[in-house]
């Protein structure tokens, strides 16, 4: 994958958030363009390394899949990637009976489009770290807004003790942590921060050492 494919892909992954940036932010106030662009922002302001910042703006990708405009954008997106064109079908279906799982799908596409395992797990993450956090800080499920405290019925609800201490064991556990509380937190109405701009040289450079270390093992 050159520079020219890596930029085409980034170009049209950002579409897809731009496409999306009328869309409201679940229970909130602001959409979810701003909702994204506010998590990557934190994940800047915290000094944190390039694939932890592209995985807070990419965090909900997989909610951005709700008209078929942005479907066929994420078609093509995974398309100049060569990606299976029957494989990506079939999860465009899946999304279209509704978001359940956006953290999957989010990170099943992002992996496609060639983006590193470590953006994809903590993508895949941000869900589960819910089940986490309210195990481990009843407060924090008091915090919860109502939608959200419906969802973690759905999935899963908190986590066992066990499940705990295996979550803590996992060496990206604080990085899995940090997401969810910048996503939980990306919901100021009116505020500054980077446009998506800034982070199409950060998504294209990654994608291209994403190849360049496939092409050389
Ligand atoms: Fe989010």
């Amino acid at each position: 994958m050159d520079q020219v494919k890596c930029e085409q892909i980034v170009d049209n992954l950002f579409q897809v958030l731009i496409q999306g940036s009328g869309q409201d932010y679940i229970g909130e106030r602001i959409s979810q363009l701003e909702h994204s662009l506010q998590a990557a922002s934190q994940a800047l302001d915290a000094g944190a390394d390039d694939e932890t910042v592209l995985a807070a703006l990419l965090h909900d990708i997989g909610q951005f899949t709700t008209s078929p405009d942005q479907k066929q954008m994420l078609f093509d997106a995974a398309a100049l990637n060569e990606i299976d064109p029957g494989a990506v079908g079939g999860e465009v279906k899946q999304i279209s009976v509704g978001v359940t799982g956006h953290e999957r799908i989010g990170a099943e596409y992002l992996r496609k489009l060639g983006f590193s395992d470590k953006v994809a797990v903590l993508v895949e993450s941000h869900v589960p770290v819910k089940r986490y956090l309210t195990a481990k800080y009843p407060e924090y499920y008091e915090g919860l807004s109502g939608a959200s405290k419906l969802s973690l019925k759905y999935q899963g609800g908190p986590y066992t003790a066990e499940q705990v201490q295996e979550f803590e064991a996992d060496p990206l556990y604080n990085l899995k942590v940090q997401i969810r509380q910048w996503d939980d937190a990306a919901k100021v109405v009116d505020l500054k921060v980077p446009s998506l701009d800034y982070y199409h040289p950060m998504a294209v450079k990654h994608l291209l050492q994403q190849n360049n270390i496939a092409s050389s093992t």
